[in-house]
């Protein structure tokens, strides 16, 4: 069976082919970094119009290098939440169209599966069941994985997810948007013992993740070491090395909390299989951390590559794969679900 995947949940169009046989055949990824950029954040109804230009540009693109033509596609995979409503429903509109015009089998992808799903796309998956940490802009959870659409959600966070406050924190500093790898930049050239932030919730019992308070933690060292002012370009060079330790702290925080969690997860379910995914999985310090845990605790862990990190079609052509490989797929009206549990998931 052949899929075609479609991701177009944010500010990320991405379109994948995903070959039952033969795995992965053609991805292609365009970013509205540079649309977005000069408002400091994700404009919806920008996005949405972008995904309306771009999807069958692309989608023709990635045909002609997985050298498919229509008659070869059986399913159109596209993601129906959670995301912005109307860049969902961009996806949704134009999979729908395609799957009736071409008579096969449409199917609904959960944003989040497809994230937690990436890791298989690689050389050496791991096998289920495994714990994953799922990191994204929108997202913090801890989920026990016992096969495609068995998922139980063990932690999560109850405020901002890691990403967000990675974005928040990087405005905060000055740095633009996307905040999260701009602030590992600057982070990578902090004092690691100028500044120590807390752990949160880590003394508590549980699985659960609370990160606005490490953005307060981040705003008061700016406001007494730089002023009520953000930084601007007119700041010193001390200036700039109190912004890299306050990068520097904020990450490790968020790092040392994750990992924390992680290692509880594995020991609370007995398991010794960790994937991690989501935009904060590229963070090369949290991958190093977390390394170094399964080392000392003899389990393994497994990533994405660096490009399935952030979102990407490949991940949904491979989750739209899986289900409509089990026999699942939709009637061709079609809904978007902006806002969407994981809870509400059930096997295929
Ligand atoms: O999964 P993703 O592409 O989109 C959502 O589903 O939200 O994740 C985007 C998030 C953003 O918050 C971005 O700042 C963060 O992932 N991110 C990073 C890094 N790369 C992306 N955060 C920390 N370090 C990075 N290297
Ligand atoms: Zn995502």
């Amino acid at each position: 069976m052949r899929v075609i995947g479609i991701e177009t949940s944010c500010d990320e169009t991405g379109i994948a082919i995903y070959d039952g046989q033969r795995g992965l055949l053609a991805h292609v990824l365009y970013s509205q970094v540079a649309l977005h950029a000069e408002y400091g954040g994700v404009v919806p109804e920008l996005a949405s119009r972008d995904h309306v230009r771009k999807v069958l540009p692309l989608l023709r693109q990635v045909m002609v290098q997985a050298d498919t033509r229509a008659v070869d596609i059986q399913g159109i995979a596209y993601t129906a939440g959670p995301g912005l409503a109307g860049a969902l429903l961009v996806g949704a509109a134009i999979g729908r169209s395609l799957a009736w015009a071409w008579g096969v089998s449409a199917v609904a992808v959960h944003h989040m599966e497809g994230h937690l799903l990436a890791p298989l796309l690689e050389d050496n998956p791991p096998d289920f069941p495994f714990v994953a940490l799922l990191v994204s802009g929108g997202h913090t959870q801890l989920v026990r994985v016992d096969g495609v659409g068995r998922y139980r959600i063990l932690g999560e966070s109850l405020d901002d997810a890691a990403g967000e406050a990675f974005d928040k924190t990087a405005k905060l500093l000055g740095l633009g948007y996307p905040g999260g790898p701009a602030l590992a930049r600057l982070a990578a050239k902090g004092h690691p013992q100028r500044f120590h932030f807390s752990r949160p919730m880590i003394n508590r019992p549980g699985l659960d993740f609370s990160f606005s308070g490490l953005k307060t933690q981040a705003v008061n060292s700016v406001k007494q070491h730089l002023g009520e002012h953000v930084p601007s370009s007119a700041s010193t060079s001390d200036d700039d090395q109190v912004r890299a330790d306050i990068a520097h702290a904020f990450q490790d925080a968020v790092v040392d909390t994750l990992t924390i969690k992680c290692q509880r997860a594995l020991s609370e379910t007995g398991l010794q299989r960790l994937v991690v995914s989501g935009g904060v999985s590229a963070n090369t310090v949290l991958r190093q951390r977390l390394r170094d845990m399964v080392d000392t605790v003899g389990a393994q862990v497994y990533y994405p590559r660096l490009e399935f990190c952030t979102d990407n079609g490949a991940m949904i052509a491979y989750a739209g794969y899986q289900r409509l490989r089990a026999g699942q797929a939709e009637p061709l009206a079609f809904s978007a679900m902006p806002r969407w549990s994981m809870h509400d998931l059930t096997p295929p």
